[in-house]
């Protein structure tokens, strides 16, 4: 979603400015902007688009300056246009502003300042912010600090800002609430981001700034932090671990090619350390505070949005089997609007690649609430729900750019199944061999993966096929019904063709409607219990004519007899190596999405972190 930066130092701003705004492009995002200050003067320059139209826009002599903000915008309040991006300037020129999130009460807020006066040139809740913001300032007679910490505390919703006030230009004002805020510290020089992608380059060291916070940034080198109700916070400096050629493309045509590929190194990197082959077990140690509530947990809810969903399912699978404690898995925007029923012995169990997503931030929030232990498994340090959180575990997958999730989703079913095994071996529910050989299992998916990934033609192939077909099913029975769902959710959102998932036995209820000798039905037939089941439903197919693209095991006879299309993956016996199938409906999206001449980076409409509601 919406992204900003913004820089004060002694640096030249406007590179910073735009390479940090193109680090910020997976995002999402529909027109951007930026404002150098030159000579205390902010040069505003804003389009609709893409971040190149705003480099052509503006041309090869931008305005020099070492202070300025610039922002992603994805649309919320009014259409994306020129007029809506941001930065946005206050009325009287006071206060240039860049916001991520969404003021719920400037509607209120905007009436009374048209009645004090006040006119508008967009139709967005944040230049009603900034026109509040200066609208106090100039009233009360007050520091431009004041101004924007007193404006905070009228307003309701979700922000991440950034602020510039023309009269103090020796410093960069920023604050946030539910979105995410992040600051680079360098030599006398500061930098800002909505995550520490922008920065990187120049700087690890960061300060993650709280909700309700707000941090004064002084050009000598100086930050401020406080509450927006002026209690004041003590800095504290962290160190990022963020390496400047994991958010680079190293040499693939896009981050999501790359991030597929990189699943091998990724799942390792989400293993290493927890699993000690030596003692046989497996140590997620950001459990240890709360590992007596998960073997005592009466259940576990998993909630979570789109892929980390998918994941939750899976994690319902493993969970039952292995550590038999019943599990229950919610979306997250509908968890959070009913009134669920939870308990002090629930365990809640939150998945967010991002940990920014609103619905499952707030689902986390009133999971806390209701007196449930919250876990949280995300991939982005130092996130909004992984603080949120009584504990959690990091799937450590690295920055995922592609907006498509590949290898956050392969990373948080591996942490649920190292979850699942440490717990049920903790309560005696696997048998020792079993144990040994699910634990072996989880070992070997990342060679299983790599071996995988080296014959990518056969999927190539039949996605040249089938680029044009306007629908897809997806097929699963068991674990693999997730890997259905994430499969059709993958062609959908970047190659635009309707896809739905299905459990394959659930077919006969209805979608077997649709199918014609038109219709691709994509089945995860990898099952070894219940592979009878699965060719009934691939033989119910057939007698529709419908057309089978199959996804086998590696010496597979019966089902890659009957499909049109066969594609093998390596051999795997357990549920934990069923994560290998998926591999295949990753490649097969993006090379449909790729021969249609998708974006398949930044798909339409689609928004990397989704920070709204
Ligand atoms: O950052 P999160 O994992 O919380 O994001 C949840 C969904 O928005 C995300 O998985 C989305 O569905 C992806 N675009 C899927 O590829």
């Amino acid at each position: 979603m919406c992204g900003i930066v913004g820089y004060i130092g002694g640096k030249e701003v406007y590179p910073i400015l735009i390479d940090g705004l193109k680090r910020l492009e997976y995002r999402g995002y529909d027109s951007s902007g930026v404002a150098v200050f030159c000579a205390n003067v902010p040069h505003i320059y804003k389009v609709k688009g893409k971040i190149s139209d705003l480099e052509r826009f503006i041309g090869d002599n931008p305005k020099k300056g070492t202070l300025g903000i610039g922002h992603t915008r994805w649309a919320t309040h009014g259409e994306p246009n020129d007029i809506n991006a941001h930065p946005h300037i206050s009325m009287k020129g006071k206060f240039v502003i860049v916001h991520n999130g969404i003021i719920e009460n400037y509607a209120t807020l905007k009436k009374k300042l048209v009645n004090r006066g006040y006119t508008f040139k967009s139709e967005t809740d944040t230049e009603v912010l900034a026109n509040l913001i200066e609208y106090i300032y100039e009233f009360g007679k007050v520091s431009a600090t004041d101004a924007v910490r007193f404006a905070l505390n009228k307003v309701q919703g979700a922000y991440g800002i950034a602020v510039i006030c023309t009269d103090e230009c020796d410093k960069l004002i920023v604050a946030r609430n539910s979105s995410p805020l992040v600051i680079g510290v360098g030599e006398k020089e500061f930098y800002v981001g909505s995550d520490a992608t922008p920065f990187v380059q120049y700087t690890n060291n960061v300060i993650y700034l709280d909700n309700e916070n707000m941090a004064v940034l002084t050009r000598n080198g100086k930050v401020d932090i406080k509450t927006i109700k002026n209690d004041v916070i003590k800095p504290e400096i962290q160190t990022v671990d963020l390496n400047f050629d994991e958010i680079e493309k190293g040499g693939y045509s896009h981050f999501m090619l790359k991030e597929i590929y990189e699943q091998p190194k990724s799942i390792s990197d989400t293993i290493r350390g927890r699993v000690d082959l030596t003692h046989n077990s497996i140590v997620l140690g950001g459990l240890m505070p709360v590992m007596s509530k998960i073997m005592n947990a009466r259940r576990i809810i998993i909630v979570g949005c789109g892929t980390s969903w998918h994941a939750g399912i899976m994690g319902e699978y493993l969970f039952e089997e292995y550590s038999r404690i019943p599990v229950e898995v919610e979306y997250a925007s509908e968890f959070r609007y009913r009134d669920p029923v939870i308990n002090s012995d629930d365990v809640v169990i939150a998945i967010s690649q991002s940990g920014e997503t609103a619905d499952t931030l707030a689902a986390v929030k009133l999971a806390k609430e209701k007196g449930a232990t919250v876990i949280g498994i995300c991939n982005v340090v130092g996130s909004s729900i992984s603080r949120e959180t009584h504990a959690g575990v990091y799937t450590h997958a690295g920055p995922e750019i592609g907006v498509a999730s590949t290898k956050a989703f392969t990373a948080q079913v591996m942490v649920l199944a190292m979850m699942a095994l440490s717990i049920g071996k903790a309560k005696y529910n696997i048998a020792p061999e079993m144990y040994m050989s699910l634990l072996n299992e989880l070992i070997t998916v990342p060679q299983k993966i790599e071996e995988f990934l080296e014959k990518p033609d056969q999927v190539k192939k039949i996605a040249e096929l089938y680029k044009n077909s306007p629908n897809f099913i997806y097929l699963g029975r068991g674990c693999y019904y997730p890997i259905a769902l994430e499969g059709a959710l993958k062609l959908k959102e970047i190659s635009y063709i309707h896809a739905t998932g299905y459990p394959a036995a659930e077919m006969k209820h209805g979608p077997i409607a649709l199918i014609d000798n038109k219709m691709p039905v994509v089945v995860i037939a990898a099952n070894r219990r219940g592979y009878d089941k699965i060719v009934n439903n691939v033989q119910e197919v057939k007698a529709r004519k419908g057309i089978i693209i199959a996804i086998v095991r590696e010496g597979d006879e019966t089902i890659s007899k009957m499909a049109d299309h066969v594609i093998e993956v390596p051999k795997f016996t357990t549920a934990i190596g069923a994560l290998i199938t998926i591999i295949p409906l990753q490649l097969l999206s993006y090379y449909i999405a790729v021969m249609r001449g998708c974006n398949v980076d930044q798909p339409r409409n689609l928004a990397k972190s989704v920070t709204v509601e």
